[in-house]
């Protein structure tokens, strides 16, 4: 049987996506390596939201050269978001290269692999199991238009999946033994059906046989509204996590940013979903070609008054054809002293985090007999055993900052 090494950049979402590809793949000789030595092929799926992130992708692929000179018949399938972005013209950069296949044709890999003529319909190998998360891709693409962001022009427009199939994988992976479904999709909340709105979509996959909890990622603002909060406020699956991309604290930024709202509808909106018993991590770019000093105080701000419990800061990378690629960019120093600025803000927040958790009592997840995740999204460390994937309700006794304690 062949080998499949698989490397994914960026996002769950892409982790999602590699699971996919990597069945078509087990379904036609291959089964999976985690070394690349032993590889016969290599499946590179990338991301393209910030320069960073495609760079990475790339000088990996030119890695690759030297690894398929080493062995005849080895293969590469550059597949995903900066796949979609540069198209067939990496092969003139990279000759090497076996298949490219973006983000958006991901419905039509399957084809793809049989045009190729390396590949025949053979038995292969099993996805390796690993945690307790099973991941069910709910919807793809966006219908914002962010102004600094590329995702809508490699993603595509909003496709929502059916319900019907949505509650399909998710059993199934209930039934393999993910006790956590994980919803996703780029603005994962802007899932609808007729009829059917997410909190309905959220209520019904937690009510699957086998399902002890359901999170979902990445939600926009935009549809943490009144409705969806009564929608869910009484199903205790629904984890009490939420990542909820802020990108700015400065109303101004915002605006120019196109997020559609602004720093005060955001921090009621924050507000609404503490007082159900959320905790909120968040997004936050700093150096928006328009963000001034006082702008980028009114992001310090925010994260001293939203509470988040945890903030990833990125430096604003200018992607083409995107409208704010049009704008003057700020200095490079401003940006990295922005950026320590903020990261030092945001140290201490996972810290504070879990010490606010003292005291409370909470529903773990067990990730092994003695270790797992509140819906909060804290590690727990329980004194008794517990059966892996089990829910057990305990109290918070003590917190090192990064791990809880339990007095059971
Ligand atoms: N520059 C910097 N960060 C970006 N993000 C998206 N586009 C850019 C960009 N051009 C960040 C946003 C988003 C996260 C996935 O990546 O914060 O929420
Ligand atoms: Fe990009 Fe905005 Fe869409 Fe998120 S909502 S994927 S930041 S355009």
């Amino acid at each position: 049987m062949k080998k499949l090494f698989i490397q994914t950049y960026g996002c769950q979402m892409n982790l999602a996506d590699s699971e996919e590809m990597a069945a078509h793949l087990f379904t036609r000789g291959y089964m999976p390596t985690e070394q690349l030595e032993e590889a016969d092929l290599v499946l590179v799926n990338t991301c393209t939201v910030r320069d960073h992130a495609e760079h990475r992708a790339l000088s990996f692929l030119g890695r690759l050269r030297q690894w398929k000179r080493e062995k005849s018949g080895r293969r590469i399938i550059f597949a995903g978001c900066a796949a979609q972005r540069l198209g067939q013209q990496l092969k003139k950069t990279f000759p090497y290269l076996d298949i490219v296949s973006g983000a958006r044709e991901i419905d039509q890999f399957a084809q793809l692999l049989d045009k190729s003529g390396f590949l025949s319909d053979a038995p292969g190998g099993q996805p390796v199991q690993k945690g307790i998360t099973g991941y069910v891709t709910i919807m793809r693409g966006c219908d914002f238009a962010c102004s600094y962001c590329i995702v809508p022009t490699v993603r595509g427009p909003v496709k929502c999946l059916p319900s019907a199939e949505i509650l399909q994988q998710a059993a199934k992976k209930a039934s393999q033994g993910y006790p956590e479904i994980m919803l996703l999709g780029q603005t994962v909340n802007a899932w609808h059906e007729d009829g059917k709105t997410f909190a309905d979509l959220l209520n019904e996959v937690s009510a699957l046989p086998g399902v002890a909890r359901v999170r979902f990622v990445s939600p926009h603002p935009a549809f943490i509204t009144p409705q969806f909060l009564d929608g869910i406020k009484s199903n205790t699956k629904i984890a009490r996590h939420i990542h909820l991309p802020a990108q700015s604290g400065s109303s101004k930024v915002l605006q120019e940013m196109k997020r559609g709202y602004t720093r005060e509808i955001l921090l009621d909106k924050i507000h609404a979903l503490k007082q159900i018993g959320f905790s909120i991590s968040t997004d936050l770019i700093v150096g928006f070609p328009t963000e001034t000093q006082e702008d980028f105080e009114q992001t310090l701000s925010l994260v001293e008054q939203a509470g988040f419990s945890a903030a990833y800061c990125f430096k604003y990378s200018p992607r083409q054809g995107t409208p704010a690629a049009e704008m003057k960019l700020l200095d490079e120093k401003i940006l990295e002293q922005r950026l320590d600025i903020l990261l030092n803000k945001v140290r201490g927040l996972a810290e504070a985090a879990y010490q606010q958790q003292m005291g409370r009592t909470v529903e773990v997840l067990l990730e092994t007999p003695n270790k797992g995740r509140t819906g909060e999204d804290f590690w727990i460390q329980t004194q008794k055993s517990y059966t892996v994937g089990s829910v057990v309700q305990t109290e918070v006794t003590a917190s090192d900052g990064t791990l809880l304690f339990t007095r059971d």
